[in-house]
């Protein structure tokens, strides 16, 4: 590692990340035959973040389905994940699920007229079966510090409330999309809640069925596209997989009926993606042939 190039900069907006040291790094690889290989840090917990955003959608397309999409586009958006700027030119609807504007209209999906504690605990329940582990848990920390930080977020819900893409009281949505953003876990529980994705929808290669397969591959069609925002074509391009990033420094990545992967190394490139996190995987799929292309 003293070779490679400075680890970039461990989020600073919350006192909870800040705090991280930027020497981490976890790497787990399961393979489509089961196989867990786990490298550094891999069973150490970290903030999920914007990783969330991949089981949010999947929850919210199980409520709605396809009725998403009159709420949120299915473009790549080309600007940073926390932007406000198209919003107004597109009248509140946002260009896809995984920028914050987009996350915050699935959370409103997946709140559903109940109390956010209700959505947060069936979004956790889930992540919990996909991962085969009930120790996944929220950081309620990096929760509270979510809510009193988070400025931007709270203008996008009642920006998107003032256009009617917001249902519930602004307030209600932002609990449900900060107490995902907190959720903790470890490179080898990511990588496998990411199982589904590479298994075409199954829980295990013959498990039962979480999604269908067009569905699974849909998700995957936006990670790819999405994933890293406005470096998801760098991360196409140095990857060639579908990834979600998150602010901790965690990226999950699926190698579609080959593996599904977990990193994390904290410290973040100027787009807000794990600097050495992306370095790793575009290793891995150079060293494993696993790109999509
Ligand atoms: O809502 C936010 O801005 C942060 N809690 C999460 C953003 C995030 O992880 C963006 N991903 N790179």
């Amino acid at each position: 590692m003293a070779a490679l190039p400075e680890r970039g900069e461990v989020a600073t907006y919350i006192p909870p990340l800040a705090a991280i040291d930027p020497r981490h790094f976890g790497l787990c690889i399961v393979t489509a035959d089961g196989t867990v290989h786990m490298a550094g840090d891999a069973l150490e917990p970290f903030s999920i973040q914007s990783i969330s955003k991949v089981f949010a959608l999947t929850q919210a397309l199980g409520k709605v389905g396809e009725a998403l999409w009159n709420r949120i586009g299915r473009e790549p958006s080309g600007t940073a994940f926390n932007s406000i700027v198209q919003l107004e030119r597109e009248q509140g609807i946002p260009r896809n699920p995984f920028i914050n504007a987009g996350a915050l209209v699935v959370a409103d999906v997946n709140l559903g007229g109940h109390e956010p504690r209700v959505a947060i605990g069936e979004l956790l329940r889930f992540v919990r079966y996909l991962a085969d582990d009930d120790t996944i848990a929220i950081d309620e920390a990096v929760a509270r510090a979510e809510q009193a930080t988070g400025f931007r977020n709270i203008a996008l819900a009642n920006y998107m409330k003032a256009f009617g893409n917001i249902r519930h009281a602004p307030e209600l949505t932002l609990g449900v999309y900060f107490h995902q953003c907190a959720i903790a876990m470890n490179c080898r529980q990511l990588a496998m809640a990411g199982r589904f994705l590479m298994h075409g929808g199954r829980h295990g290669r013959a498990g039962a069925r979480v999604v269908s397969a067009l569905r699974a591959r849909r998700i995957n069609a936006l990670m790819l596209t999405c994933g890293h925002y406005d470096a998801s074509g760098d991360f196409a391009f140095r990857v060639g997989l579908p990834g979600k990033s998150g602010v901790g420094g965690g990226i999950l990545a699926i190698a579609p009926g080959r593996a599904s992967i977990a990193v994390w190394s904290p410290g973040l490139n100027t787009s807000g993606n794990s600097k050495i996190g992306t370095l790793a995987l575009e290793r891995v799929a150079e060293a494993t042939g696993w790109s999509v292309f």
